[in-house]
């Protein structure tokens, strides 16, 4: 049997969280999702609130990953240690609270859910995401395994992906917003993007207020960050996986407005 699955990339504000609510469960019905993963850590642009986690489930989401602004709000901490379906990178030191790998249960199957942060460029005092992930695949194993790497640079992305390919279903990258289109399957079966892009605004930089960014680069004070207003999109992708095999057969980019 084929499973579909759904990656959703990083929710951007109270616009993108609206626009979840609005789409996505209409989306997994038309497209026939099993089982979906949206990014949430910029849901309050620099972090996420319990209620927005909340919100999230209630739009359609499975499992709830984050990345560099896991503890933006210093609210979800206990949240981080409750709920298993929230996930924080793996590859934070041990004295992080919450968990960045889980599995859960999909119908007949299990799916494993992973979320690792790079370090190029991101996050220097996080543990290797390559040798946390060994660690994680050498315990106990679902039939499909999804990674969500959070990460700045493509270099480190792809080199993940081939790193993981053929002993995990998904990669896919997170962070920087735009969507590439590098969508693929490589040699040993692994699904791959390098980034999902973002579900917010469609006129913004980022997510974010374009002036407000302009002025940030021209050196003035950006002041706190604001969601952009107008239109939104909703983009990820479709990983189509194979429970013969535990692996991928399909990748399609999905850009919702
Ligand atoms: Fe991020």
């Amino acid at each position: 049997m084929i499973y579909h699955i759904l990656a959703v990339g990083d929710v951007v504000g109270e616009q993108g969280v609206k626009h979840l609510e609005r789409h996505l469960r209409s989306f997994k019905k038309l497209r026939d999702i099993h089982f979906t993963v949206v990014n949430g850590e910029n849901a309050s642009n620099v972090g996420i609130m319990p209620d927005q986690v909340e919100q999230l489930y209630s739009a359609g989401a499975d499992v709830v990953t984050l990345g560099n602004h896991t503890f933006g709000k210093q609210q979800i901490v206990s949240r981080l240690e409750d709920d298993p379906y929230l996930l924080r990178p793996a590859n934070y030191t041990g004295r992080a609270p919450g968990r960045g790998y889980g599995i859960f249960d999909c119908g007949h199957i299990q799916i494993g859910v992973m979320n690792l942060i790079g370090r190029c460029g991101l996050d220097f005092n996080a543990d290797n995401p390559f040798t946390t992930a060994d660690r994680l695949l050498k315990g106990e194993k679902a039939l499909f395994t999804l990674v969500d790497f959070h990460a700045e640079a493509t270099s480190e992305k792809l080199a993940m992906g081939y790193y993981l390919d053929g002993r995990v279903s998904a990669v896919w990258g997170t962070h920087t917003h735009v969507p590439t289109a590098d969508e693929q399957i490589f040699p040993k079966g692994t699904g791959y993007i390098s980034d999902l892009g973002m579900t917010g605004p469609i006129r913004s930089v980022l997510g974010i207020r374009p002036e407000q960014s302009i002025e940030g680069f021209l050196g003035g004070l950006p002041g706190r960050y604001q969601t952009a207003d107008g239109a939104c999109k909703m983009q990820g992708v479709i990983f189509d996986l194979d429970s013969s095999t535990g692996l991928c057969v399909g990748a399609e980019r999905v850009d919702i407005r």
